[in-house]
């Protein structure tokens, strides 16, 4: 893994494919585990998490159905506090065991209004499936069943996450390079 630029920032390698994948078949056989012989339906958060949604239900060992919505509250490198649901939910989840599945919680308002959100629909039980969690950066109460990597408080880059739309498609993770 080498240094990559995104805009005018550089990156530094942070965390390997393999890593990510070893990570994401940990939490794929939790949920096998904890879900079997019943049918979730997964939530995944667009755009970020539409590569660990992919490779997460590709880990599962039991029937599962996916959907995606998109909620958005970063512009840059900032989160505006403020979250904007973009694509709305069109199944119905009445009774369903829902898990909202999301590339990264920083302050945690994007799952916490999503929880609030979906929860007046009715779900039999909602669980959220983070690929990274900013844990320093949390601004709210979160139960965050499924946690794939906590990490410090450092802008990332790859594997679904972008900067301002790039470097979605590298298949590693890198951190904003120090100075
Ligand atoms: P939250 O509402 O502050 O928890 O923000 C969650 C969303 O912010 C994620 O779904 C990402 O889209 C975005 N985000 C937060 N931290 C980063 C980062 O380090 N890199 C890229 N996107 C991030």
């Amino acid at each position: 893994m080498n240094y990559v630029t995104v805009h005018d920032k550089t990156f530094q390698p942070f965390l390997s494919e393999a890593e990510i994948q070893q990570a994401v078949s940990r939490l794929g056989k939790a949920i096998s585990k904890d879900y079997k012989g019943k049918n979730p339906l997964f939530i995944g958060v667009l755009n970020g998490a539409f590569m660990f949604c992919s490779d997460l239900l590709k880990t599962l060992e039991i029937p599962c159905e996916v959907t995606f919505v998109r909620l958005s509250s970063y512009s840059g490198m900032e989160s505006t506090g403020e979250v904007r649901s973009v694509v709305n939910l069109h199944e119905d989840i009445e009774g369903r065991d829902i898990i909202l599945v999301e590339d990264i919680v920083d302050t945690g308002l994007t799952m916490q209004k999503a929880l609030a959100n979906f929860g007046t629909l009715k779900p039999n039980s909602i669980e959220i499936a983070s690929l990274l969690v900013k844990p320093d950066c949390l601004q709210c109460e979160l139960d965050i069943k499924y946690k794939g990597f906590e990490i410090p408080e450092k802008f990332v880059v790859g594997y679904g996450l972008d900067y301002d739309g790039l470097g979605r498609n590298f298949k590693d993770i890198y951190q904003l390079k120090q100075d």
